[in-house]
């Protein structure tokens, strides 16, 4: 691999152990995929944070890079963790105190602590063509299919590698080349809800050659159908971009996405809707004890759309309501008094935590309803927990009456 002298202090331990260890990683990294040189990030999202993901002997590890003095070097945000550091919501002791830990290093090694996944609903905007290297699978999606800028899938040690060195391996969706699309799917029925999304992008993991699907007859988009989308595909099909035609900037036409390649084609309708909506339950017992909301992280607007759906009324005894966001939004939404609504029915509005990256089932729940297809992937396999699928309006009713009915 081609390395700048200044990649080459780096590798040579000429910037401190931590950077030397981080540029090993990273050329072993660039290695492995055949990328000719290194390229300089804009900024990282640090991702793999939670106490779940590291394990003790990632929090030493961690700890040990912020001990020996190790400090970012590009705008770094952080990723999700498995608390809510504003009220504790009775998590494990022992579990939030090492989660406390987390954080406390990678503060230390000047990560900013956004605690989301969503950090582009906190002002994080990589712009048209950049390279970065943020970690979390959804936001990876966004980056390349919505903005336009260029993002691998990365592990969160890679993250953290390319936060103290500047730099990330030329490979994969860093060059056009591999970001034409693999498969057209034309889509010929109303999405009217995001679960709607989250369905389609459970059906593309069914599809031939699904890793860039190409999204044709889909009008105008809200930007939370995107990121509800991409957080589907990520999951379900490992996907890395998307392109919708009109909305992603490399595909103002089916054409232009496809750079010239033909590709299989399919067909989501109206019956694939309801089949791929029905394939993502897996609960025996239609009590729910948990509603989860909010994955990814939710935008102002959509906590706004719980708040009114929930006006004047009371989640049912037993039954608890967890609305996911951060804290920038969780601020602003304050301030507009759409907490306090949530509040007042029952509900709470976390921020930092991801579910699935916590320990809910610690908590006792067994069943939870939830809108994201990206959630019903991980609760059932990290957390042992049963999972009703359906649209936001669905979720809140299951809240109300502690009963899934759709
Ligand atoms: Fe975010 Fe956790 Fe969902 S990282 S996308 S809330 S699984």
């Amino acid at each position: 691999m081609r390395l700048t002298d200044e990649e080459k202090a780096m590798l040579d331990g000429k910037k401190g152990e931590a950077v030397r260890t981080c540029m090993e990683m990273l050329v072993t990294l660039g290695k492995v995929f055949d990328a000719p040189c290194m390229l300089p990030v804009q900024s990282a999202h640090v991702s793999g944070l939670s106490v779940r993901t590291l394990g003790d002997a990632g929090i030493r590890w961690a700890e040990d890079l912020a001990a020996s003095g190790a400090r970012v070097c590009v705008p770094s945000s952080m990723n999700v963790i498995g608390i809510d550091r504003l009220q504790p919501l009775g998590l494990p002791a022992e579990w939030c105190e090492k989660q406390e830990r987390v954080v406390r290093a990678y503060e230390s090694m000047g990560c900013m602590n956004t605690a989301s996944c969503t950090p582009y609903y906190q002002g994080f905007l990589p712009r048209f063509g950049e390279h970065t290297a943020w970690g979390e699978s959804s936001a990876v999606v966004f980056l390349n299919s919505v903005l336009g800028a260029r993002n691998n899938r990365e592990g969160g040690p890679a993250t953290l590698a390319s936060a103290l060195t500047g730099r990330t391996p030329c490979y994969g969706m860093h060059l056009d080349e591999n970001r034409a699309g693999t498969v057209v799917c034309r889509v010929e029925t109303p999405l009217k809800d995001i679960s709607d999304y989250g369905a389609l992008g459970h059906f593309m993991a069914t599809v031939p050659q699904p890793d860039i699907p190409v999204f044709e007859n889909v009008p105008a988009p809200a930007t939370e159908e995107l990121v509800m989308l991409g957080a589907s595909l990520a999951a379900w099909g490992s996907c890395a971009m998307f392109h919708m035609v009109g909305v992603t900037p490399e595909a103002p036409t089916c054409g232009h996405a496809l750079k010239g390649k033909k590709v299989p084609q399919v067909v989501f309708g109206e019956k694939e809707l309801r089949e791929h909506r029905e394939a993502m339950n897996c609960a025996k017992s239609r009590a729910i004890d948990l509603v989860a909301l909010g994955c990814p992280h939710m935008s102002l607007r959509q906590l706004k759309e719980i708040a009114d759906l929930l006006d004047g009324r009371r989640i049912k005894e037993g039954v608890s309501l967890w609305v996911q966001t951060n804290l920038a939004t969780r601020g602003a939404a304050a301030d507009l008094g759409y907490v306090e609504a949530i509040e007042r029915a029952g509900g709470i509005v976390t921020q930092d935590l991801c579910v699935v990256l916590s320990v809910p089932e610690a908590l006792g729940f067994r069943t939870l309803a939830t809108n994201s297809a990206k959630m019903r992937f991980y609760a059932p396999g990290s957390n042992k927990i049963d999972v009703w699928y359906g649209t936001t309006r669905h979720c809140i009713d299951a809240a109300l009456t502690g009963m899934w009915t759709e």
